[in-house]
């Protein structure tokens, strides 16, 4: 349900704040030195960071399943005359693009929304199936030394209910065994707190399956 984001976004359509996350600082950087072009960032929300990788010169794709923030993310594009192409989409489905077309798929804090397992996994062999060989995985998730992980009402199992968002929170084997187990190897993965949250942020790098 995307009902809450809706909400959010109506109320403060820069919810998450008007400059890129740090995250995507760090994750532009590597994606320079990798001569990365071609972007999807999936839960892009109100588009903080899909503007950001624009305006450094990226070709991005964003998906979200809130119309409010798949707005946003069209006018400020519109705006700046970016090269941004914005869908409403649910990821739980198969993604909307063919086989090998990105350099790199993005996502921040958004795999640690409601998702069963199989649906973490699913949408991780999607984003390994639309990524060019040797493409780059970027995700960061909410891990157990946030300070919310052990409170809330368990909604399903694994995922809690915190003030209304539902979260998962990943331990460092769930985060890696996401990635082995789909085709990925791990460059790296680093703790940090982002204000109000503490993540894993991970790239890992598509390989050939034999
Ligand atoms: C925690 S917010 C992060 C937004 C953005 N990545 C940022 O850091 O500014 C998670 C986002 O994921 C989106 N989302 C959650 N479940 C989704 C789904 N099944 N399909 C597409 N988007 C989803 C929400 O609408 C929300 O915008």
């Amino acid at each position: 349900m995307s009902g809450i984001w809706n909400r959010v976004y109506q109320s403060d359509n820069t919810f998450f704040g008007d400059e890129q996350s740090q995250f995507a600082t760090i994750c532009l950087k590597h994606m320079k030195s990798n001569n990365v072009k071609k972007v999807l960032e999936i839960g892009a929300g109100h588009g903080r960071d899909t503007i950001f990788f624009a305006t450094n010169g990226l070709e991005v794709d964003a998906l979200d399943y809130s119309n409010i923030g798949i707005e946003i993310i069209n006018k400020k594009a519109y705006e700046k005359k970016l090269p941004v192409k914005s869908q409403l989409f649910d990821v739980k489905k198969p993604l909307p693009f063919k086989d090998a077309c990105f350099d790199a798929v993005y996502s921040h804090m958004l795999l640690n929304m409601r998702f069963s397992q199989t649906e973490l996994y699913s949408i991780f062999s999607e984003i390994r199936r639309i990524l060019k060989p040797n493409g780059l995985n970027y995700f960061s998730v909410r891990n157990h030394n946030d300070k919310f992980y052990g409170t809330g009402v368990e909604v399903e199992e694994g995922i809690y209910d915190i003030n209304g968002f539902e979260v998962r929170f990943f331990s460092e084997k769930e985060t890696l065994d996401l990635i082995a187990k789909e085709g990925f190897n791990m460059l790296w993965m680093k703790e940090e707190y982002e204000e109000p949250v503490t993540l894993y942020l991970v790239a890992a790098i598509k390989h050939k399956i034999n």
